[in-house]
Parts: structure tokens; C-alpha cells; sequence
């Protein structure tokens, strides 16, 4: 364990079992079809590149990379697209595939800003959920796991930039947070 986790909460054998169970539904769910991952950059990474090969339809794989204003882990609900897709998502199957759902606001954001773009249909995929801070209502149609309010970081969750790398979801602690990027 890396000296700067307090604790492990989710470990990468659970990730695994998750990535697994929604592969399986999603690949049930569009049988006969083709889906269009969209990852939301940086933090779903990971996840996408696990949930992509737990899928059996044929898949295709865009990002686009959004940031909320706001400071440290709060945001202000004000969503701007600084990548957006490379190809035209018109007629296809769409789900996109977010790291954590905090607020909601990002992927309520998402689903209007890309159904505007006349898919044939639009989900939306999170590994991790945590339902307590929800500030608006967004129906998210996969879920891999809901966890308790509490910051994480590992798995393609940063803090400041950093921790991304961690194989397993953690909570960090407070000393690290307060670490300068002096490596
Ligand atoms: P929302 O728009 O408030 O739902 O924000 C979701 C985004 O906030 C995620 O994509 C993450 O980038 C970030 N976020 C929320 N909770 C955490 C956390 O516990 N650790 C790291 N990033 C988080
Ligand atoms: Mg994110």
C-alpha cells in the first residue's frame, strides 16, 4: 500500500467483478447492436479501457473532456467542454462512461448537450456513485457500485492532479493532500 493511502475502499478485485457484471448487462442489453463508449476525460480512463473489453458487441471508443468551474472537490454547476468528440455520434448507440457521480450536474449536462446530436439512444455508465450529494436529478441506466460521501482517489480519481495511478479506489490521507508536487 502507497504510504499517502489511509485506506483502501474499494480493492481491485471487487473493480474487477464490477467491470465484469456491467459488461455482461451491457452487452445483453444491445445485442444485435453496436455501442459508442464515450469516456469522460481524465478520470474515466481506467474504467473504459476495463469496461470496453468486458463488452461482446462491438464497440467504439470516443472521449471528450469537460471541467466544471469551481475549486478543490466542490463544483459550481457550470459545465464547459474543453475536448469535444472526434466523430458524429448521429444514429448510434451512445453510453457514456463516467469515473464518479458527485452532484450530477456533469453527466445531466452530458445527456442534453448529446442527445441534441440525434443519437439512436443515450446511457449513462459510472463505475462508482455517491448518491448523498446529488444536487439534481439525473437517471443513470449503470451503476457499477454507490459508495459512501467520501473523497477518493485511485482507480483514474485524482486529487490535484495526482493518485490517478492507484490500482484500487482509496482514501487518502490529509497529509497527502497537503503534499507539494515536489517529485
Ligand atoms: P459532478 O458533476 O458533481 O457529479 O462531478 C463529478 C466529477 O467530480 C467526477 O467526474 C470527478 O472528476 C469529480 N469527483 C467527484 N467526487 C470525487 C472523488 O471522490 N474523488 C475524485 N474526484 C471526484
Ligand atoms: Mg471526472
Amino acid at each position: 500500500m502507497a504510504k499517502y493511502v489511509k485506506e483502501i475502499m474499494i480493492s481491485r478485485e471487487e473493480i474487477d467483478q464490477m467491470c465484469r457484471r456491467l459488461g455482461e448487462r451491457i452487452s445483453q442489453d444491445y445485442e444485435g447492436k453496436e455501442v459508442t463508449l464515450i469516456g469522460v476525460l481524465k478520470g474515466a480512463y481506467t474504467f473504459m479501457a476495463d469496461l470496453a473489453r468486458c463488452i461482446t458487441v462491438p464497440v467504439r471508443i470516443d472521449f471528450m473532456s469537460v471541467s466544471s468551474y469551481g475549486s478543490g472537490t466542490r463544483t459550481s454547476g457550470i459545465v464547459r467542454i474543453t475536448k469535444d468528440l472526434d466523430a458524429d455520434i448521429s444514429h448510434k448507440h451512445v453510453i457514456v462512461v463516467e469515473d464518479i457521480v458527485d452532484s450530477g450536474l456533469t453527466l445531466k449536462h452530458l445527456r442534453q448537450l448529446l442527445g441534441t446530436r440525434n443519437p439512436a439512444s443515450i446511457a449513462l455508465c459510472t463505475a462508482f456513485d455517491k448518491p448523498a450529494r446529488r444536487r439534481v436529478d439525473v437517471d443513470i441506466e449503470y451503476v457499477g457500485m454507490q459508495i459512501s460521501d467520501e473523497f477518493v482517489v485511485g482507480y483514474g480519481l485524482d486529487y490535484d492532479g495526482k493518485y490517478r495511478n492507484l490500482p484500487d479506489v482509496c482514501i487518502i490521507g490529509d497529509d497527502s493532500k497537503e503534499e507539494t508536487n515536489e517529485a
